[in-house]
């Protein structure tokens, strides 16, 4: 990435909570479906079970409390930490801050999300019990970039999960969860795969 030649790629994971997308993309690494390293785990909450997680599998596990900072502030302090990691990608895995146009103009066409819905339906908070309260017949899970809309970037992968009769909030939000730890790891192989990612070191804004 950014002209870089060898070396895996390095991922930074932001999350929020219980962060079984990133054990799954852990779970990835390890079994040699994805080849990448994670550079860096950050949590803005303290009490998150995916930082214990990232903590238990010896990775690199920052906490950085965003409590009572402003928006930017923050991300700039994000910023900071996921630079100093040299990471490639930025990858949130139940990350539950809204990012700055700031931090997203930093890392542009390198930060990746994934949500429980068939985007662009469904964007936001609750988008099972959206997807169940709509009555749809399918609904899934979708990678994308982030830009500066709400769950409107640019879609990398999506899968498709049919609603069953007398599925609940949880019995769907269950198995779109087995489809998104699938799909992720897989998104990232695919961008890694595919053609060099643009190389924003002369734009002076480098991912790494
Ligand atoms: C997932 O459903 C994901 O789609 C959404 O937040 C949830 C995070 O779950 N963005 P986990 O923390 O990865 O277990």
């Amino acid at each position: 990435m950014s002209g870089a030649p060898a070396g895996k790629a390095r991922l930074g994971i932001l999350l929020s909570g219980r962060g079984s997308n990133f054990v799954a993309i852990a779970d990835s690494i390890a079994a040699g479906r994805l080849d990448a390293e994670i550079a860096v785990v950050i949590s803005n909450r303290a009490d998150a079970p995916g930082l214990a997680a990232a903590r238990a599998r010896g990775l690199n596990a920052v906490l950085l409390p965003s409590q009572g900072l402003e928006r930017e502030a923050y991300d700039r302090q994000l910023a900071v930490e996921l630079r100093k990691n040299h990471i490639d990608l930025v990858c949130l895995a139940g990350y539950m801050r809204l990012l700055s146009p700031w931090f997203i103009r930093e890392f542009p066409m390198r930060i990746l999300n994934i949500h429980p819905s068939l985007l662009p339906a469904f964007p936001g908070l609750d988008a099972q019990r959206q997807a169940l309260e709509h009555g749809v017949k399918f609904s899934g899970c979708t990678v994308h970039f982030v830009d500066e809309g709400l769950d409107s970037g640019p879609i990398i992968q999506q899968a498709v999960v049919p609603v069953i009769e007398g599925d609940t909030v949880e019995t769907l939000s269950a198995r779109i969860l087995n489809e998104e730890h699938r799909i992720y790891s897989e998104a990232i192989a695919s961008l890694l795969a595919g053609p060099r990612l643009v190389d924003t070191e002369s734009s002076g804004t480098p991912a790494r």
